[in-house]
């Protein structure tokens, strides 16, 4: 018998990308799994989609009554709904990086605040964020996706140490670039300025290199199954041969040295 079969899981944003490959690979691992999406989605074999905007609290509320009205129980989260902002600091406008952070924080506590009660009361649960390698490192023309990431995994160490005490264990799972259709689901900015042009035009150079070598969904999908079957989960887990390096380079690399390769990579001047 499969060790995960009987076991629940959500999976937020399963209509495409990384929460699509997640759902698949969970259903793979033995989970039953429900995923979501904002309108009627077809999701992938054996998965339930459901629909929910993680922005509204009802919504998220009658999501999770619904799941554990039909399994009695929710094993595990994984909050992956998500969108972009890229674009130069001073060219959105508040109202714009308030509804990235909408979704992007608010919408993974609204998840995780409405299935840790019937976590807490069976006494186990496991709750993974999708954050990114720009949630350890801050780069140009993403100020506000770069500080999204940063504060999901400010509230997922936080929030491991919490509810730890209930076995219950939330995990960050950092990708790299991934081959989805994130860049064309972002929110652009709505005040450009053309002074930031080359800089534009640097990160459009990157994003031409980087992409057609990017990592497959499927890549975080076995992080993610990793993360929710591991005996021992770990707080942190890259995905990915680009992530690892990142990782690694800004722990070790002298910051002198990381700042020069990252400015050269965006083509700023040195
Ligand atoms: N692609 C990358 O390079 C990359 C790298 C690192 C981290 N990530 C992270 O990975 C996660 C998934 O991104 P992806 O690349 O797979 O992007 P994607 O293909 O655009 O998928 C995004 C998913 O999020 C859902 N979503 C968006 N807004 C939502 C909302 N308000 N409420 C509920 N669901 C919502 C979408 O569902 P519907 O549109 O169907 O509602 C969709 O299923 C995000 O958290 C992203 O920050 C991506």
């Amino acid at each position: 018998m499969n060790m995960n079969s009987g076991k629940t899981a959500i999976v937020t944003g399963a209509s495409s990308g990384i929460g699509r490959a997640s759902a698949e690979a969970l259903v793979r691992a033995g989970f039953t799994v429900f995923g979501t999406s904002r309108r009627k989605a077809n999701g992938p074999d054996g998965v339930t989609m459901l629909i929910c905007d993680v922005t509204d609290g009802e919504a998220v509320a009658a999501l999770v009554s619904t799941v554990l009205a039909q399994t009695g129980r929710i094993d595990l989260l994984v909050n992956n709904a998500g969108v972009g902002l890229l674009g130069g600091a001073e060219e959105s406008s508040v109202a714009q990086v308030q509804a990235l952070f909408d979704v992007n924080l608010f919408g993974v506590i609204r998840m995780t605040n409405a299935v840790l009660p019937s976590m807490r009361r069976r006494g186990e649960g496991r709750i993974i964020n999708i954050g990114s390698v720009l949630g350890l490192v801050p780069a140009p023309y993403s100020a506000y996706y770069s500080a999204v990431k940063h504060a999901l995994e400010g509230y997922s160490e936080s929030l491991d140490h919490e509810v730890r005490a209930f076995n219950i264990r939330v995990s960050v799972i950092e990708p790299a670039f991934v081959r989805t259709v994130f860049d064309q689901n972002g929110i652009a900015p709505d005040s450009l300025l053309r002074e930031y042009d080359r800089a534009r035009a640097g990160l459009e150079a990157l994003l031409r290199d980087v992409m057609p070598v990017a990592d497959r969904p499927e890549v975080v999908a076995q992080v993610v199954v990793k993360a929710a079957t591991d005996a021992n989960p770990r707080r942190r887990y890259t995905a990915g041969k680009a992530a690892r390096q990142v990782s690694l380079l800004r722990r070790f690399a002298p910051a002198g040295i990381f700042d020069k390769s990252l400015r050269k990579q965006f083509r700023l001047p040195v």
